[in-house]
């Protein structure tokens, strides 16, 4: 395959807080894992980053801290930039927008916008809270959504509907930093007219040409992303302010605007160029290579960002480059869906949050394990959630008994019968023939995927490695073979070892601190993915094993559950109310005290009672499954609430009348609800 030359950015994470996972899963670990992919493959590929350091989510961050928005930026920055190390996401530059080089390069493209007549100046009557004598533009404001009606919509967008917003649009506008109305006052802005790019924007997204050229693959991009601008286009594009009246940002660099900004989301993303040049600037490059369309033909840019920016990077900055003239245009903006974390949103201000530096403080040789869990349940196409229980059940049953296990095996089994020698390969069973051909098309399938971002899928294919040398081994059982077939035990540990090899090559990309151990234990140098390797040869010796990956106790799972509910005291670890119902629904229900007359176990379930219960109207056979939780002698007896008209069920050939109600606590502990006035079987309840 040809080389190819990205330019690939992640998106700014504000610097007004720590990041978490959910920040990790949807935009960083799928990017650096891509970029690993690169440049593995030989291509040519810079990849940057840096903190988003204006805007309102920095001063108002600053005002609830009661510190400065620089010391909010500066605090923040180290600690994600640290975090962001230490995890391993492999930026070429972590850059910082409040920068001497972000100020001169986003007020030069300021300018350069301003010379080619891309914005329009506007004078207009907006909000301003007279006690802090300041206008009030996006999250300095909120009211009622008009679309909606949410009563905490924000000035640039209501986070229920999605509505695009200004702040003229809500009802009952409140000032966020006096909590009082504010008055209308007379204000002037640099606007971006983008009802006028609807024509080049539709065909650019819609079939990839732009100037009669194609600029990209349309059928690469994802639906959402497509169906996320086409809506916003459809509904017709508005003029969007592109300054802001704030004393911290980039200042306009025009006369006559003084105490003006540029608005955020105009310098966050000319960011990405900054970096560049900052990066350039070091390495003795030039910064147009990855910018420029005239030096940089056929370089693809491409922006890792989360659902909730791709207006920004899909449809407003390529208004921006293609304005300026001189600049490329994506080839593709892969936006991720949302993580969720134990059935709920992650929330910074309930802190509600796995942070990433906290995970690093307590697990810092749990690394791969974390890359792996978050890429194989990466919000792709959909949300997704993060659980405790689930990362212990993939990290164990996963990468230890599957990855690890089959390393382990194979390297242990070597230096048994072999001294830590490669045997050689003697004569090729078909079974061996067929386990070397379909090694041999795993690194083209991984290839596709990882160029149409399909991470998630790329990391099952590496896993598939391991489970084809795990059943290969079980297969063939080479520690049977050992009694009377030396050279068959031979071929099959040589095949097993170039398995291994195949796997470290692959797991570069998902999980490289792994893949660096395991070329380790093999003794050879990590390989490249620009086509077939040599096989390791017979006579090389190896290293000793060593352990890939630890089982994740309950201990961690439980320890971490009560870690989170106890930094989010208001966060109850039950689930919301169901939905309202109506109290004919309620009465429906015929609810009654019974007492347990008599319990068993049902035969070969762990987790079920027979029992007769009295209900004061008849006595009734229920199957509960409570096993866990009660010893027929320990139910036996006591007054027990029972659903009545719930339909017979047979259970395990039993038939069942009813159904025993229990309070299951959030560790699903249950307990019966006992009467306290000793009362005997039958009354109702409701
Ligand atoms: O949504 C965010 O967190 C923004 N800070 C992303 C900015 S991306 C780019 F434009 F810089
Ligand atoms: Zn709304």
């Amino acid at each position: 395959m040809s080389k190819k030359a990205f330019t690939v950015t992640a998106a700014l994470p504000y610097a007004n807080g720590p990041l978490h996972l959910g920040h990790i899963a949807g935009v960083y670990l799928p990017a650096d894992i891509f970029v690993r992919f690169l440049r593995l493959r030989g291509d040519d590929v810079l990849f940057i980053c840096g903190s988003d350091e204006h805007g309102a989510a920095i001063t108002l961050r600053a005002k609830k801290e009661g510190i400065s928005p620089q010391e909010i930026v500066d605090k923040y920055h180290h600690l994600i930039k640290d975090s962001f190390e230490q995890f391993g996401i492999s930026f070429d530059i972590y850059h910082r927008t409040s920068s001497d080089l972000h100020h001169e390069v986003s007020s030069e493209f300021f300018k350069i916008l301003h010379e080619k007549k891309a914005f329009t100046q506007e004078t207009s009557m907006q909000y301003f809270d007279e006690s802090f004598q300041q206008f009030l533009a996006d999250r300095y404001i909120t009211g009622t959504c008009p679309k909606c009606q949410h009563d905490a919509a924000y000035g640039d967008q209501c986070e229920k509907c999605g509505s695009d917003l200004s702040p003229t649009d809500l009802m009952n506008p409140i000032s966020t930093l006096s909590g009082q109305t504010p008055v209308l006052k007379e204000t002037s802005h640099w606007y971006l007219p983008m009802n006028n790019h609807e024509d080049w924007l539709t065909n650019w997204i819609q079939q990839g040409i732009l100037n009669g050229e194609y600029q990209h693959n349309p059928g690469e991009w994802k639906n959402q992303v497509v169906g996320q601008c086409m809506s916003w286009i459809n509904a017709g594009l508005k003029p969007r302010a592109m300054t802001r009246d704030l004393d911290w940002g980039v200042p306009v660099p025009l006369p006559n605007a003084k105490g003006k900004v540029l608005y955020v989301w105009l310098d966050a993303p000319i960011g990405y160029i900054s970096a560049t040049q900052a990066w350039a600037a070091k390495n003795g490059k030039d910064w147009r290579s990855y910018w420029g369309k005239a030096e940089g033909t056929g370089r693809k840019l491409v922006h890792f960002i989360g659902k909730d920016n791709i207006v920004f990077h899909a449809i407003i900055f390529p208004i921006l480059l293609k304005a300026h003239g001189d600049l490329i245009l994506p080839d593709n903006v892969p936006a991720y869906e949302f993580l969720n974390l134990e059935g709920d949103k992650f929330s910074t201000s309930r802190n509600w949050a796995v942070w990433l530096h906290e995970y690093l403080a307590s697990y810092p040789n749990k690394i791969d394990e974390l890359k792996y869990v978050l890429t194989s349940i990466a919000p792709e196409s959909k949300d997704a959630e993060f659980t405790w229980a689930d990362f212990q059940q993939r990290v164990n049953a996963e990468l230890a008994d599957i990855l690890g296990n089959f390393v382990n095996r194979t390297i242990v089994l070597t230096h048994k019968y072999f001294e830590g020698t490669v045997p050689a390969a003697e004569q090729l069973h078909p079974v061996d023939k067929d386990v070397l051909e379909k090694l041999k098309s795993v690194e083209q399938r991984i290839s596709a995927l990882m160029y149409a971002y399909k991470i998630r899928e790329a990391q099952q294919e590496m896993m598939n490695i391991a489970r084809i040398g795990n059943k290969y081994l079980a297969d063939e059982e080479p520690w049977k073979k050992i009694k009377n077939d030396l050279d068959r035990v031979a071929t099959i540990l040589n095949i097993a070892i170039q398995i291994t090899r195949e796997l470290a090559r692959m797991a570069q990309l998902f999980i490289p601190d792994t893949a660096a151990k395991i070329y380790g234990m093999l003794g050879v140098s990590p390989d490249t993915l620009l086509g077939e390797v040599t096989p390791i040869p017979a006579g090389h010796t190896i290293n000793q094993p060593e352990i890939l990956f630890e089982k994740i106790m309950d201990e961690l799972v439980a320890k971490e559950k009560k870690k989170l509910i106890h930094a989010a005291p208001q966060q109850t670890p039950y689930p919301a109310m169901k939905e309202l119902i109506q109290f004919d629904d309620f009465t429906k229900m015929d609810i009654r005290l019974g007492k347990v007359l008599s319990a068993k176990k049902m035969e070969n379930a762990d987790k079920l009672l027979v029992l007769t219960v009295d209900t004061g109207i008849d006595e009734r056979t229920i199957v509960s499954g409570i096993a866990q939780h009660y010893s027929p002698e320990e139910i036996c007896g006591k007054s027990v609430v029972v659903l009545m008209n719930l339909a017979p069920r047979k259970i395990r050939g039993v038939e069942s009348n009813g159904m025993l109600l229990m309070a299951e606590n959030h560790e699903g502990t249950l307990s019966a609800l006992i009467s306290d006035r000793g009362f005997e079987a039958g009354p109702t309840i409701g």
